[in-house]
């Protein structure tokens, strides 16, 4: 008898990022030499301090379980540099320690999500978003942003979406997949509508937070008409290139941690010991350290954006934080010659059979009309991507 799966499965789509990236890595077992662009994570190394204080960690013994919301030590320093860098004030009952931001949004979502609530997702976004209401029964209402107006939520669209099942807002940061940053200014556009509106709350994602080339990001939880109904969520994974260690937090209203720290008692427990010990480390690392890899970023960026800009029937927006560029597309031909919801696709497979380049299209951020392509790569496989690139959209 066939298995039959719970609706809830069905309900939801596979990741089409790692669909991607599965071509490229057929093409790659082929034995053709693909660039792979589709890349969410650094292509660092973990910095050499914080893999010493994992191992000093595990030989310490610490290979047991840790109390749901994490160790103590982690959690103050997460309030440290929550205060130090971001202006916040948090306590420790505030903080929960999970395994990847991935997992604290998650928890976020089925904490304050129920059947038919509604959350607003500015896009192009992260998907995971909208799977993730739906995972909770909410439903997402997923608002287009514009290139010309910097892919970022405007004020009157906001307003606009917000109607009485309005439960919340995700906002991402600088953004995955634009690269976008909101303002201080932008931000208090925003929070002047959800100032009208006291029973929406508002999921900061800030997992890209330190890598932000335009130093004008800011939390939106330093607004105090949003305390107690915004949460952050921030990781180590891309700042200090630490992905596979899986640790991520949020800072929120003690009642709502407490919430999410139930629902992650009855689920993965906590975060792993080890990767606790880690984080310890790099939220108490040489600032240098992240600051050389975002230098690093921002070259790439600049080398990205002018070999694009160089492209006949491409836009390009400027990201201004990330390791992504999501240029629009839909000026070329291949783009409008393909089926309305396939094409950034069609371009997506073009560049991956023809220049052997992979990327991820646009629609797998609900927006059919760009490409995302991931800066995490040295600038050598960037020159020599962009030159494929050319030669094919030539
Ligand atoms: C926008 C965004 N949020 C959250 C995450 C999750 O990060 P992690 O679970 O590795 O901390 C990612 C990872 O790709 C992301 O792009």
């Amino acid at each position: 008898m066939p298995i039959s799966l719970a609706d809830r499965v069905n309900s939801i789509s596979p990741s089409q990022t790692i669909a991607m990236n599965e071509g490229a890595r057929r093409l790659a077992s082929e034995g053709k030499d693909v660039i792979d662009l589709t890349l969410g994570e650094p292509d660092f190394p973990t910095p050499e301090p914080i893999l010493e204080a994992a191992i000093k960690a595990l030989r310490e013994g610490h290979t047991r379980y840790t109390s749901v919301a994490g160790i103590p030590e982690l959690r103050e320093a997460i309030c440290a540099k929550l205060r130090r860098e971001n202006g916040l004030e948090y306590s420790p009952e505030a903080i929960v320690v999970s395994c990847g931001a991935k997992q604290s949004l998650s928890l976020l979502i089925q904490a304050l999500v129920g059947p038919g609530d509604e959350v607003v997702i500015p896009a192009p976004c992260w998907v995971s978003y909208v799977d993730m209401v739906k995972l909770a029964e909410g439903r997402p209402v997923v608002l287009p942003t514009l290139a010309e107006k910097g892919y970022r939520l405007q004020a009157e669209a906001l307003e606009a979406a917000i109607g009485p099942r309005t439960k919340a807002l995700i906002l991402c940061s600088p953004s995955n997949p634009t690269g976008a940053v909101y303002s201080r200014e932008e931000l208090a556009a925003l929070v002047e509508v959800l100032d009208r509106h006291p029973q929406v709350f508002l999921i900061s994602d800030e997992v890209y937070e330190r890598i932000d080339f335009s130093g004008q990001g800011a939390s939106p939880a330093s607004f105090p008409s949003l305390a107690g109904r915004c949460a952050v969520v921030n990781g180590v994974s891309k700042a200090y290139a630490m992905t596979g260690f899986r640790l991520g937090y949020l800072a929120a209203d003690p009642r709502l941690a407490s919430a999410c720290a139930k629902l992650q008692g009855q689920s993965t427990t906590c975060a792993a010991g080890v990767s606790q010990r880690a984080a310890l480390a790099a939220l108490g690392s040489d600032p240098r350290l992240v600051a050389d890899m975002v230098a690093a970023y921002a070259r790439r960026r600049d080398l990205v954006v002018s070999r694009l800009e160089a492209l006949p029937g491409l836009r390009v927006f400027r990201p201004e934080g990330a390791f992504y560029a999501f240029p629009e597309v839909r000026g070329l031909a291949a783009w409008k010659a393909a089926p309305e919801g396939r094409r950034s696709a069609a371009i997506s497979s073009l560049l991956l059979e023809k220049a052997l380049v992979a990327t991820v299209p646009g629609s797998a951020f609900g927006d059919d009309s760009g490409l995302r392509l991931s800066f995490a790569t040295s600038e050598a496989r960037l020159e020599a991507a962009l030159d494929r690139i050319s030669r094919v959209l030539a």
